[in-house]
Order: C-alpha cells, then structure tokens, then sequence
C-alpha cells in the first residue's frame, strides 16, 4: 500500500531526556494537527529532527529515542550540535528566515553556513530514500528543507512531491538578493506541486523563477525540462471545533482551581477592558512597536488610563540567536519604561509574560480579552488571530490584525491596520473598544463561518488532493 511521506525540520514530538530517562510528548502545534488524518492515514510516517543533538544521546539512548519515536509513527534524522548551530540557528534563521520577512538588515550570508544547509537538506534526503517505497508521495514542509525536494527528485524521478512554505515568499526585489538564489529555486522546483498562504506569495514565487531561471510560466505552471510544475496557495486553517468547544466548555464550568482565570476576571467589567497579545518571541511579531504604539493609544486617548490593559504572551523562541536576544532585552526595557510611566496603585498597563502557556491558560486567556491586538511587521499566516476568533463562543469581541499578516487576506472583518502607522493603530484600538456588541457579533460571526468551514484538515485535504491531480497529470504527459 503507498504511503504519504511527511517531512519537516522538527517532529511532531517534544523530545526530552532527564536523568538518562526518556520523555515523549505528542506536539499540539497547528501543523501536527492538521497533519493528523494524513500521518495516521495506512503507514504513513513523519521524517524530522527529534529536537536532541546527536552528542547528548549515547548508543542505548539513541537507540531507545528511535524506537520510542518509532511507535508513534515518525523517524528521526539526526543533527549534530554543528548541524543545529550552522543550519537551523545559521542558515535558516540567520539568512533565509529574516530575508523571507524582509528583514535585510538582519540576514547573514555565510558560505560555510550555506554549506551546512546543503549538508543537513542531503541528510534529511537520505533517511527519506531508506524509507520511500515506489508510489509513495512525499509532502516536504517549510524553508529549513527548501533543497530536499530537488534531492528526491533526482534520486527518485517517479515520486510525488508536494512542498509547501509556512512563511511568506518575499518580492523579487528581495529575494534577487540572495546569493543562493538560483540553487534554492532549483531546489523547490524538484516537487511536482509547490503551495503558498497567499496568492502574493505565489506571485512572487512565479515571479522569481521566471527572471531568475528563465523558465516558462504558464498562469500557475512551470515548464521545466520534461516536467509540469504546479503552484498554488491554500491558506492554512486551525482545529477550529477544538478552540470552539474547549473554550465552551471553560464558559461553562466552574472556576474553582483556575487561578489565572480569576485573576484575568477581576480586571474585566463593563469599563475595564483586556487587551490580547500573543506571539513568539520574534522581530518579525513587531511586539516593540506593539509597546509603543500601545505607549501613543494612552497619551492619545488618556480616559483608557486604569482601564485598559495590555496582556503580553511572548513565548521564547531561538534565544540562541542573538537577534532574539536583543529582541527579548528591548521588549524587557520598553514594558518597564512604560509601566514605570503610567502605573497606579491599582493598574499596570502591561501584564508581560515570557513563557508557554498550558492549553488551559491559553483559553482562559482567549475568552477574557476583549480585543485581540495581533499586529505582526510580516508574518506568513499567524494561527494566533484564527484561534482567538474560535474561542468567541458569544460572537463578541474585535480582532485588530496587521495587513502584513498573510491571514488578513482571508480576515476582512477584523480591523485591518498598518503596524507601522502609530494613528491607524491607537485610532482602531479606540475604535474596538467602542464597537457596539451588534457590529462585533456581525463582524465575529463571518469570520467564524469561514473559518469552521475551512479548517486545517480542509488546508490537508485540499493539498493532498491538488498534489493527486498533478500525479494524474503527470501520468497523462509520460
Ligand atoms: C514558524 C515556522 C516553523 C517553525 C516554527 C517554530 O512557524 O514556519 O517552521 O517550526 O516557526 O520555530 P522553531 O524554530 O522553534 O521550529
């Protein structure tokens, strides 16, 4: 029977080893969910990195963590500490993440990091061709493995190939810039469909490989040697009944023994309103500029002093990267300046939390904020605004997105601003928490209709069966 192959720089695990004792957790991440149906599916599996470095598992340990991973489905390619430092920390996060998100003045094109993608990208390829069968079909995920496609394909012509990119791809103008420019398109182009959130990423993408490889383009399709390649974009969704029923179910039962529910309770009223933020602990999130323009809305509009308050989740996030770190100590300082500025006996504008969340804070979180604040400076998609809009079983509340969000694409009714613009954003943030709760439950219902009907094993589905069409096809030129 064939299978789905699918591949990712990370597991849909959280592996970790305490006191030469193993510990394994099934992720709940958005991708892991929305693969669930397809890894379960005959004997699919998942092929990634466990998380662990080589070094710190000894031949038992190792041996163990494989077949522990083993049992839930999924094969591990093994890093080094090398490996993680000059490929994920380095080439990943250091030239292609911040370029991606146009972040030019962050990015660092190093040869030798260049040649530790190349390396690890040939690593995940192997342990794929040790467990690809003919007729099985490979689907790779994200920019850590932009090269593994073009590896199958070389070593495997007849198998299916879907990729699909998390994060935004950047104009040409940008991505020109990249001195592996050429070598990274080749490396995509090895899948037979290539899938996009948005449809300006995948305009950019055609883009691209039309001035940069010269390659015909036909609408969506890409001419190259013997092959026809497909492009499209499905914006991915989340598990909405999952956020739907859990915060349901938080509405509903008693608040006893939830400690962080209450404490977010007694700081709402009718005057008294919480104002969501949650992100990773990233440049690209724009959560400086969140701060301060957070710092304008309360010199602007000063009758919200001692009634709005902002809730920060930021979850670490590649801390061994120093443009995180820098970031980490700049978001340090500005929520300390300003709760120094404007505090009161009673109110501090900014609760500040940088840690994870457990699932149950998370809703209790969700269902106590009266206006999401999510205001990224670029971001691919961000699930963030889609779950919030899940958990507003009443249909009340006002999500405030940032255009630059690939998720404003598909969310219309939020208040759509510019997070560069300080007025747009204290001007809308006013706006929601003025909005009477007739316009939110009008806004917040068509928002939740597209997003039950699209959710992310619809994102799966529809992929999957894109990717069968172009095996048909496929079939048909040869
Ligand atoms: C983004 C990327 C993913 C990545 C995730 C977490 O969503 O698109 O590929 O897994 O961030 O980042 P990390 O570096 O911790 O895997």
């Amino acid at each position: 029977m064939n299978k789905t192959i699918i591949v990712s720089n990370r597991l849909p695990l959280q592996v970790s080893i305490k006191n030469n004792s193993l510990k394994i957790i099934p992720s709940v991440g958005g991708l892991a969910t929305g693969m669930k149906s397809v890894h379960a599916e005959g004997n699919g599996i998942w092929i990634g990195w466990s998380g662990i470095p080589e070094e710190e598992l000894d031949s038992a340990l190792s041996k163990e963590v494989a077949q522990e991973i083993q049992k839930e489905k999924c094969v591990s390619v093994p890093l080094s500490i090398k490996d993680i430092e000059e490929y994920y920390e380095g080439f990943s996060n250091k030239a292609l993440w911040p370029l991606f998100h146009y972040f030019m003045e962050y990015t660092e094109f190093k040869e030798q990091e260049w040649e530790a993608y190349k390396r690890v990208n040939q690593k995940f390829a192997e342990v794929i061709l040790e467990n690809i069968e003919d007729g099985d079909t490979v689907w790779v995920h994200d920019y850590q493995l932009l090269l593994l496609p073009q590896l199958i394909k070389d070593k495997k012509p007849n198998t299916t190939i879907g990729f699909f990119l998390h994060i935004p791809f950047p104009s040409y103008e940008i991505f020109r810039t990249f001195p592996w420019r050429k070598e990274i398109l080749t490396g995509m182009i090895g899948a037979d469909l290539l899938g996009f959130h948005t449809y300006d990423y995948e305009r950019h993408f055609l883009s691209s490989v039309k001035r940069i490889l010269r390659l015909e383009v036909n609408f969506n399709q890409i001419s190259y040697q013997d092959r026809l390649i497909m492009v499209d974009s499905f914006p991915m969704g989340i598990d909405y009944d999952k956020f739907y029923n859990a915060a349901l179910e938080h509405s509903s039962t008693p608040q006893e023994n939830r400690e962080f529910y209450q404490r977010l309770q007694e700081h709402t009223s009718e005057d008294k309103k919480l104002i969501l933020s949650i992100d990773r602990m990233d440049y690209t999130k724009g959560i400086p500029n969140r701060i301060k323009a957070f710092e304008y809305f309360l010199d602007k509009f000063p009758e919200y002093k001692e009634k709005a308050r902002l809730v920060m989740l930021a979850v670490p996030s590649r801390s061994n990267v120093p443009q995180y770190q820098k970031l980490k100590r700049e978001t340090d300082e500005l929520v300390g300046r300003i709760n120094g500025k404007f505090a009161t006996v009673s109110w501090t504008p900014i609760w500040y939390f940088y840690r994870a969340l457990s699932f149950d804070d998370l809703i209790d979180l969700y269902i106590s904020s009266d206006v999401a604040l999510i205001t990224p400076i670029r971001d691919g998609m961000n699930l963030v605004a889609k779950e919030y809009v899940a958990t507003r079983t009443k249909s009340d509340g006002v999500l405030i997105l940032s255009e630059m969000a690939g998720a404003s694409k598909e969310m219309n009714e939020a208040l759509l601003i510019n997070p560069n613009s300080f007025e747009d954003f204290a001007d809308n943030l006013k706006r929601a928490l003025c909005m009477p709760l007739d316009e939110q439950q009008k806004r917040m219902k068509f928002l939740q209709k597209r997003l039950k009907r699209y959710n992310v094993e619809k994102w799966a589905k529809e992929f999957l069966a894109s990717l069968e069409t172009t095996k048909q096809l496929k079939g048909a030129i040869i």
